[in-house]
């Protein structure tokens, strides 16, 4: 197992990477206080013995899966169980699933009694590279996402790559979303990447990557918990991302690789991108985009949802789309774009893509 220590002004998060976390660190963990565990009506299913095993006695409340229940509704009957099975502000949760429950759950247990203990335990390649790592935590509000939420430090974070055998190929995809995303910021990650294309759905090689991911923002939050400035470069693609995943009910790391091919297409073209970086970075999306199962979204009308861009956190004002992009090898830079002619850039692209 391998310890990343991730010590934000908040709070610090001792995160560990390996199969033998789970057995290491949960009788310690589970020992001594009344534990509640959220988890999704997928994991649930397809890991009994693992709930048996280390959660035996504890409260389980298991949600229907998927991003339609990342809402209020759903928060609100997780604090309702939360309090009526009796836990106090010494009890821990511990949120057992893809991105879905570790941002619902975090939230949860930072709202409950004002904050009680969180240990994330990521079970998709997207939560585990990471959602699960850096203490941000949310629920959608209608056609926003993560609108509402808080930075809320956990514990621990405990990723066993073991999960990942269960993951359809899809979701290995939208993790390698994710990972593309980590290579636009550092040359390291982007030349592995590169290198190994034939590797990309080889679980081995994805294992091997996670702990470079996971270090990646661990040192970024470190330095910018609140995204005030660093941690912007986390969302490069997301702007677009999140609007296209809304339009098309793509999931989040589809909804990325989307995202980063087009603002990154952009950034080039309005000279903000290095040409010769961005057009490797570009290959390395349609790459992971080519992988199966393939989308093929209408882009005919993406003018539309072009406008959900507006509802960014990024933004500064109503009239401007703010995008974190890749600049060259290592280096990352915010573009604004007056909302006119993101819309048009994007409709070029996306219609050609
Ligand atoms: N907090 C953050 O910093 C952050 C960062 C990126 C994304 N997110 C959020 O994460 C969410 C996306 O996460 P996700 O892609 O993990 O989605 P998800 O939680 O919906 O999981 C995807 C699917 O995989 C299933 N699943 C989970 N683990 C499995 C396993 N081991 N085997 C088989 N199936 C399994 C789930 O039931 C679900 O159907 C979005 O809501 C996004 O906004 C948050």
């Amino acid at each position: 197992m391998q310890e990343i220590t991730l010590r934000a002004p908040s709070a610090t998060a001792n995160i560990f990477v390996g199969d033998d976390a789970l057995d290491k660190r949960l009788p310690i963990l589970t020992a001594t206080q009344k534990n509640f565990v959220l988890t999704d009506s997928n994991v649930y299913k397809l890991y009994p013995n693992f709930f048996k095993k280390y959660f035996d006695g504890a409260e389980i409340f298991v949600l229907p899966a998927g991003e339609e229940n990342k809402n209020f509704q759903s928060l609100q009957a997780i604090l309702e169980r939360m309090s009526t099975s009796g836990l106090l502000r010494t009890s821990r949760l511990f949120a057992v699933g893809g991105g879905v429950i570790g941002d619902i759950g975090g939230l949860a247990s930072a709202l409950y009694m004002r904050g009680i203990s969180c240990v994330q335990i990521p079970t998709t390649l997207l939560a585990q590279v990471d959602s699960s790592v850096g203490g941000k935590t949310a629920v959608d509000l209608g056609e926003v996402k993560n609108i509402v939420g808080a930075f809320y430090q956990p514990q621990e974070v405990l990723v066993a790559p073991t999960f990942l055998n269960t993951l359809p190929k899809r979701e290995i995809k939208c993790g390698l979303g994710e990972m593309i995303k980590y290579g636009a910021l550092s040359g390291d990650i982007f030349e592995l990447l590169q290198k190994n294309t034939d590797k990309w759905t080889d679980l081995a090689f994805l294992t091997e990557l996670i702990c470079d991911c996971i270090t990646h923002k661990a040192r970024v939050v470190e330095r910018d918990e609140k995204e005030t400035g660093e941690r912007k470069s986390l969302n490069v693609g997301h702007t677009t991302g999140h609007a296209i995943e809304l339009a098309y009910g793509f999931s989040h790391g589809e909804g990325v690789l989307y995202g980063m091919l087009f603002e990154t297409q952009i950034a080039i073209e309005q000279g903000v991108c290095e040409k010769e970086y961005g057009e490797q970075l570009v290959a390395l999306i349609q790459k992971a985009l080519a992988l199966a199962p393939l989308s093929t979204p209408d882009f005919s009308k993406v003018g539309e949802c072009a406008k959900l861009a507006k509802s960014d956190k990024k933004n500064k004002d109503a009239k401007t789309v703010a995008m974190a992009v890749a600049k060259c090898k290592n280096e990352w830079t915010m573009l604004y774009l007056p909302f006119d002619e993101y819309q048009n850039s994007l409709t070029k692209w996306a219609n050609r893509a």
